[in-house]
């Protein structure tokens, strides 16, 4: 949540900021500033679009600077509570993402001192704090400021007095430093915002600081020990943070399926043998091999992902799995032991309530394991072992191809788990030739989605919506419920076919519609039941089913078709209809499906 891109170099800064606020804009976006070493500060309300608006009417010249991008959690989207934040005299400019737990207790202290505050923001507090302590040394002021903050913060500081130098410090919000040729150097919130310019990194871990000028950095930790760290090398294409002629990151993104399947899966499987390689479990298969139970994290869409994983590996490889929220999993007692394992499941790897439950794990002297999409990210670096997904970085705020790349992992995974269990190798064969099949089955369905685009636009104007599904189907349900209403803002709810009658039921009538996700399977008898009870109460029913299933035809106001696949593999092409009839939804309803109002990409605070 809220993004921050520091330049300092030899060229105009002003542009360099603006077009890495761009491409962090998916962090927060209702508010954006910057401050210009030598112009100042220009800030607005709104998306960049409106900073770059005002930049226009003011000097921006001068090579170096910090910027933000807002994600609000102290105080409304408005000028003065936008970033970057300075003391009363504008000696020190600081650009933060977290939250200064005691900010109200410091902010006292500087009040009694005479210090006046033009925000409602805890960031404030910590620029007037810096400011009241520094005498000309910008690191040794912040250190001496943080040693008395408790809570978050990945932060970008500038001192008015010195141009050429820009401190940055990490405490449980990501802080990365773009090593670019030797005339200039850049940090960031999320390295993909610098792949234009570098490729080159320096990951902050937390309770570590940096020293930036054009020609140099010196990393330390916080309280001041030196810190050897040489610039990582991150290779991504850059083709994968641009739109490619979509309209929307959205479309790209779920067009992007299949490849994504293909680099989730690519050197990991072999068909004929029937078996998995996982090369960033290797080194603790012994132990996985012995545990008795698995304990699954992870939030929204990650959290659905992790529903089916538990299924999954329930069913195929008959190993007891629980699913948890971070947000609740962490404050709760945790009663795994040496027998049982934590997997965390994140696109982003900084989500806080999935990093929390990990490190409590850790902590308890779990093992600790990691489906992650964002290399290097925190989660990643802060579990014992774990499996990238590979499915490049995401832009879109909804999650589509990262949802998508983590059933796939799971379909991996579960392979894994059952190879060292039950699974026979027969079976783990015809899974694995069924998901090297995969990608080209999404790409045919893909080529024509103009059913799903005309039954979207039919129910584009409804108020209300329910998602049904039943087994590896529910969790579905519950996403497709999801991305409608990150992307639409229908109400939407999403059930087991099965509970329905014990309560929700009640709300169903002409007016609310009903999006049933019935593939042809074990449970397809049942679906149909439910359907039916769903039908006498007069709500429209659109049914997604497999090509071919009995009785389709007539037992929905809408039907949608897909391909049928083997068994464990239909949950992840059902995803895919439910992804484009959200975003169609959202694009009829003339909404922003890109970054909807809000919401943030990289859930960093609690
Ligand atoms: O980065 P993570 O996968 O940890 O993020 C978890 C959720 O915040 C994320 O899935 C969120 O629910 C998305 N907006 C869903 O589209």
């Amino acid at each position: 949540m809220c993004g921050i891109f520091g330049y300092v170099g030899s060229k105009q800064a002003a542009p360099i900021l603006v077009s890495g606020l761009q491409k962090l804009e998916y962090r927060g976006y209702d508010s954006a500033g910057m401050y210009i070493a030598g112009a100042g500060s220009v800030k607005a309300v709104g998306k960049v679009a409106a900073l770059v608006a005002e930049l226009e009417t003011k000097q921006s010249a001068g090579t170096a600077g910090i910027a933000h991008t807002r994600w609000a959690t102290h105080g409304e989207p408005s000028v003065s509570n936008s970033h970057p934040h300075s003391d009363t005299a504008e000696k020190i400019w600081l650009v933060h993402n977290g939250i200064i737990e005691n900010y109200q207790a410091l902010k006292n202290e500087l009040l009694e001192a005479g210090v006046e505050f033009v925000s409602q923001t805890d960031t404030e507090v910590l620029a007037q704090l810096v400011a009241s302590l520094y005498k000309g040394d910008l690191k040794s002021a912040l250190q001496e400021a943080l040693a008395r903050v408790h809570g978050t913060y990945g932060i970008a500081v500038m001192a008015t007095d010195n141009p050429g130098q820009i401190v940055v410090a990490r405490m449980g919000s990501p802080i990365v430093v773009g090593v670019g040729d030797d005339t200039e150097m850049f940090v960031a919130s999320d390295p993909s915002a610098l792949l234009e310019y570098t490729n080159q990194f320096i990951y902050l871990e937390d309770s570590e600081m940096a020293v930036i000028e054009a020609d140099t950095y010196t990393v330390t930790s916080i309280a001041g020990e030196a810190r050897a760290k040489s610039p990582e090398l991150v290779l991504h294409d850059v083709s994968a943070v641009q739109k490619n002629g979509y309209d929307h990151f959205m479309l790209k993104e779920i067009n992007e399926a299949a490849e994504v399947i293909r680099n989730s899966t690519r050197g990991r499987i072999d068909a004929r043998a029937g078996t998995v390689k996982l090369g960033g479990l290797e080194d603790v298969a012994e132990t996985l091999a012995t545990i008795k139970r698995l304990t699954i994290v992870g939030c929204g869409s990650a959290y659905y992902a992790g529903q089916m994983g538990r299924l999954m590996i329930e069913e195929y490889a008959g190993l007891p799995v629980e699913i948890e929220l971070g947000s609740e999993f962490r404050y709760r007692r945790n009663l795994g032991d040496a027998s049982s394992a934590v997997l965390a499941v994140t696109q982003s790897g900084e989500t806080a309530d999935t990093l929390a439950s990990i490190v409590a794990a850790k902590n308890l002297g779990q093992l600790t394991l990691g489906i992650v999409n964002s290399v290097g990210s925190t989660i990643a670096r802060t579990t014992d072992a774990g499996v990238y997904n590979h499915a490049g970085p995401e832009i879109a705020v909804a999650s589509t191809k990262a949802f998508i790349s983590q059933l796939t992992v799971f379909v991996l995974l579960t392979v894994w788990l059952g190879r060292q269990r039950e699974m026979g190798g027969e079976e783990a064969s015809e899974i694995l030739t069924a998901l090297a099949g995969l990608p080209d089955v999404i790409e045919m369905m893909l080529a024509d989605t103009a059913a799903i685009e005309a039954v979207a636009r039919k129910y584009a104007n409804s108020r209300d919506m329910m998602f049904i599904g039943r087994q590896l189907h529910a969790p579905i349900a519950y996403e497709g419920s999801l991305k409608l209403k990150e992307v639409s803002y229908l109400h939407a709810e999403a059930y087991a076919g099965g509970e329905l009658k014990h309560g929700s039921i009640a709300m169903l009538g002409p007016d609310f519609p009903v999006f049933a996700i019935a593939p042809e399977d074990a449970v397809y008898a049942k679906m149909v039941s439910n359907i039916e009870e769903v039908r006498a109460r007069k709500a429209p029913v659109i049914l997604l089913t497999t090509e071919g299933a009995l009785g389709a035809d007539g037992l929905a106001d809408d039907v949608l078709y897909m391909p049928k696949v083997h068994s464990i593999l239909q949950p992840i092409i059902a995803t895919i209809p439910l992804q484009l009839f959200a975003y169609y939804v959202g694009v009829a309803r003339g909404l922003d499906v890109d970054q909807p109002r809000n919401l943030a990409k990289s859930v960093t605070v609690e």
